[in-house]
């Protein structure tokens, strides 16, 4: 059985698709709309064709209306390529007019709609990101949400 969360104290230490993924992430946060908490974050996804989907969070002054980076991308993905596997996505985060990344774990509603897109598939899509112990991390929504609630919760 493979380990559940990986860790990595370096970005070097991933591998290339990997590291990739996180530079798409960083540009991405360039497009964040995030005027209220001025925390910027970036996703980076990578589908079985090699198509590469980027998000950055969108907020809104009704602030329960603001949009997650992660969500903007995988629905971005599944709505212009929806027969694709998505294998991999990386997260990054930097409060505005900062250039050192900061600790951007997947929030518990993101990690509940990946963990949707791994049972979909029926494959799990690797989660990269910048973790608060400032180490990379590499896992999955289903590692991430033990016990989670999914389709089969309802039938
Ligand atoms: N945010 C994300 O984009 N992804 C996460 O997983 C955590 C939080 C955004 C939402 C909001 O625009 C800002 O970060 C502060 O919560």
């Amino acid at each position: 059985m493979t380990t559940p969360i990986t860790f990595f104290n370096h970005l070097e230490d991933l591998d290339t698709e990997s590291k990739y993924l996180v530079h798409k992430a960083k540009e991405a946060t360039a497009l964040a709309y995030a005027p209220y908490s001025k925390f910027c974050v970036g996703a980076a996804l990578i589908l079985e064709d090699g198509s590469v989907i980027t998000g950055a969070n969108q907020e809104n002054a009704s602030y329960p209306l603001c949009m997650c980076a992660e969500r903007v991308a995988l629905y971005a993905a599944t709505a212009t390529h929806p027969n694709q596997t998505i294998l991999k996505i990386a997260v990054v985060a930097h409060k505005k007019n900062h250039k050192d990344l900061t600790p951007a774990t997947c929030c518990g509603a993101c990690r509940q709609v990946i963990l949707e897109f791994e049972q979909r598939q029926k494959k799990p899509i690797e989660i990269i990101m910048f973790g608060t112990q400032n180490q990379w991390l590499k896992t999955t929504a289903t590692a991430l949400m033990p016990l989670g609630f999914g389709k089969e919760s309802l039938e």
